[in-house]
């Protein structure tokens, strides 16, 4: 480890800040689920099932904004510029291209289930429930995935380019 090295300064800011939208994202989801559990709940009051339906809708809005944009940063800057460099990780780009599609098809069905009526989302808790916690694991192995290509590709890349890339980023 350099962490003391002028060199490695960019390549770990650039990882920290993917590392922690990875972290933010996927506890976002892991909060929906409970929130879920308690909307499914037969303690939980009608009333109070209302109010929770209303802040999961919000939640949810807020992780399919900051879930498109992330995706959108990987695959307009990370992605392009690692298909460039490197041609022959292309297969493990689209892998992960299609895995932002699925989850962002599986959050704007769950977004569009909020918007039903509670006894509507009281009658389809058990999909969307399973739908929102696959979302969680579905995130955690894709960022796994995305990690160790980060990390395979960074370590490739000169110091320097490593900080225009992260200027980049920063501009989106
Ligand atoms: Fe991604
Ligand atoms: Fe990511």
């Amino acid at each position: 480890m350099e962490h003391d090295s002028p060199k490695s300064n960019a390549s770990s800011d650039l990882i920290d800040r993917v590392h922690h939208e990875h972290v933010h994202l996927r506890r976002l989801f892991e909060d929906l689920a409970g929130t879920f559990e308690r909307i499914g709940a037969e303690q939980t009051s009608a009333e109070r099932k209302r109010e929770l339906i209303e802040s999961a809708s919000e939640d949810m809005e807020v992780a399919l904004d900051d879930m498109l944009e992330h995706f959108n940063q990987e695959e307009e800057i990370f992605f392009v510029e690692i298909e460039e460099r490197f041609p022959v990780l292309s297969d493990r780009i689209e892998a992960l291209v299609k895995g932002h599609e699925l989850m962002g098809q599986r959050t704007r069905w769950l977004h569009e289930q909020l918007g039903k009526s509670a006894e509507e989302i009281g009658r389809n808790l058990t999909v969307i429930l399973d739908v929102v916690r696959s979302m969680a694991r579905m995130i955690e192995e894709h960022t796994e995935e995305e990690t160790a290509l980060f990390d395979d590709v960074l370590t490739k890349i000169p110091a320097d380019e490593r900080r225009a890339l992260l200027e980049k980023m920063r501009e989106i």
